[in-house]
């Protein structure tokens, strides 16, 4: 057991779309030998095939808009990536999606920064404490100063990097990179692997050949970085690393594949396998011979012609084994698990066994919720919730023909419970009209297409004028709670949480410093039952 957990690797890419996931996440798999040509993971543009796209609104906007499990064997390790979307419209389905991952791999356009989505993406791994690997993407272009950037990462973030290897040149300009843990450099070459390495005879950069292939002048500077980094950088401290203080930095181009490969060599080997996982009954082991897991996300009609509902689980400890019995916390009722399947780009495939750190995906006959527990053993528990957090948009929806009503409820429900939406129940609107929030527009669209696609209902819209939402937590009835007139609304989320909306910051402020004894939570409170 012990065997199998430590050879595995699960992680996801964090980044601002077109910071490069896709091509990165591709060259992985090539390197894994689990794809044979580049360009099958994704069509980046619109017309383009796409093989991680199970929705037709995701080929047809080019977008990907649901996240999927890939994996793949290397060098004797089980790597398994949970791909995220990289729009951040759907960035709710990729916080959830990092609650099942032992490691991030954050990824940055070297000539961009810090983007606004890698920043909140960043606060969720912190928010998990889980190990974060930085890639500054796009090296073989014009790229920002690396020291500009690792001082970037650390105001903006509030994290140390500590960099592995070191872009020789300057100006933007960049002909490779210096390897400081195998003094060796590796520069770029437009045929083969995409680098050309030679090793330092002296054990350092300090190395006569280095200073004729590169020339005096970027030899000097490349000296006078590393000799600045070795004295005032941060030292490589695995432990920090561990416990998401530090990041080790890597450059490289997944493009031309340049420092791909060594980046996954790196990475494998100090990235954490499964650990322990806190529970309401204490912690399990990741080589504990119970089965344990979590739901982290559920999708429904990924094969329209089955119109079936997978939910994706991420196991915690002990082993799958096809047919397996386990209880259901929330239920508190028995589940066997048949016909699991992992998933390689578009295919399936049903698995016999999986261990902790991999993710399996189940067939879901409407009796899974996100962040449900399924545990084999004796003990109940339940694994820490998964973080929901506020909708920034909202809509009144109603179908167009009343006689539709109860397929529109229906797809609105198992929609909500892919936590696609976030559904309200507000006071003096019509039973027929919902409330729905979504963290961003093009979820509305989501929900138009597959309304009409998959329940058949076609749907009326209104935009609402609120932008904020948090959960109150108060001895307080709603009136009683003090705020600015006529901004604010009260609603019941869909587990009859009390939740205040606001058109605007500044009303959400004044409402927070007038009621001290109210707390106006930006992270769902657990539901009570
Ligand atoms: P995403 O998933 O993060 O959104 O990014 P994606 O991989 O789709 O890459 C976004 C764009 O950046 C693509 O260009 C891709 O080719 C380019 N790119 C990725 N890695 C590198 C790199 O290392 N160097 C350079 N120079 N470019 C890189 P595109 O024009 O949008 O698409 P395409 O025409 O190349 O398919």
């Amino acid at each position: 057991m012990l065997t199998e957990v430590t050879r595995r690797k699960t992680f996801a890419i964090i980044s601002h779309p077109d910071a490069g996931k896709t091509t990165l996440t591709e060259k992985l798999l090539l390197y894994g030998g689990a794809i044979r040509l580049a360009g099958t993971v994704k069509g980046r543009k619109v017309n383009k095939y796409a093989t991680s796209d199970w929705m037709e609104i995701e080929k047809q906007r080019g977008i990907s808009v649901t996240s999927s499990v890939l994996n793949f064997d290397y060098n004797g390790y089980r790597i398994n990536i949970l791909d995220t979307p990289g729009h951040q419209d759907f960035s709710e389905d990729t916080y959830r999606t990092l609650t099942a991952a032992d490691s991030a791999v954050m990824l940055i356009d070297g000539a961009k920064g810090v983007e606004e989505q890698t920043k909140k993406l960043f606060h969720v791994c912190r928010m998990r404490k889980i190990p974060i690997f930085t890639f500054v993407n796009k090296l073989d272009r014009y790229c920002k100063n690396p020291f500009d950037l690792m001082d970037e990462i650390e105001k903006t973030l509030g994290i140390r990097s500590c960099p592995v290897n070191w872009p020789i040149g300057e100006d933007g300009a960049y002909k490779g990179v210096y390897n400081r843990k195998l003094a060796q450099i590796e520069l770029f070459e437009s045929e083969g692997h995409g680098q050309k390495i030679i090793t330092s005879h002296a054990g350092s950069v300090q190395d006569e050949r280095f200073k004729s292939l590169l020339g005096e002048h970027i030899y000097n500077k490349l000296c006078e970085d590393i000799e600045l980094l070795d004295m005032a950088g941060e030292e490589f401290d695995m432990q920090k690393v561990l416990s998401g203080e530090l990041t080790p930095l890597f450059f490289g181009s997944a493009m031309t594949n340049f420092g791909v490969q060594p980046f996954l060599e790196e990475f494998i080997s100090i990235a954490p396998s499964p650990g322990t996982r806190k529970h309401t009954d204490g912690f399990t082991a990741p080589e504990d011979s119970d089965f344990s897991g979590f739901v982290f996300k559920i999708q429904a009609n990924m094969d329209l012609a089955h119109r079936d509902r997978i939910a994706f689980i991420r196991i915690c400890s002990g082993k799958y084994e096809k047919g397996i019995e386990v209880h259901h916390t929330r239920t508190k009722k028995s589940v066997r698990l048949s016909q699991s399947q992992q998933f390689m780009a578009q295919e399936r495939v049903f698995i016999e066994e999986a261990y902790a750190g991999d993710i399996i995906g189940v067939f879901d006959p409407g009796i899974f919720h996100i962040g449900d527990t399924l545990y084999g053993g004796k003990k109940s528990f339940n694994f820490e919730g998964i973080p929901m957090f506020p909708a920034e948009h909202f809509a009144y929806v109603s179908a167009k023909d009343a006689s539709k009503r109860k397929q529109f409820l229906k797809g609105i429900q198992q929609i909500a419970e892919e936590g696609a939406i976030q559904v309200f129940k507000q006071p003096n609107i019509g039973v027929e009209t919902l409330m729905i929030g979504v963290a961003g527009v093009l979820q509305f669209e989501v929900l138009e297409y597959r309304l009409k696609n998959e329940y058949h209902v076609d749907i009326t819209m209104q935009v609402s004028p609120y932008v904020l939402a948090r959960w109150l937590v108060t001895k307080k009835s709603p009136e009683e709670i003090s705020v600015y007139s006529g901004s604010i609304s009260v609603v019941e989320d869909q587990y009859q949480r009390p939740v205040m909306l606001f058109k605007d910051p500044w009303t959400l402020n004044k409402a927070v410093e007038s009621n001290k004894d109210v707390a106006f939570l930006d992270i769902a409170p657990p539901v009570v039952k």
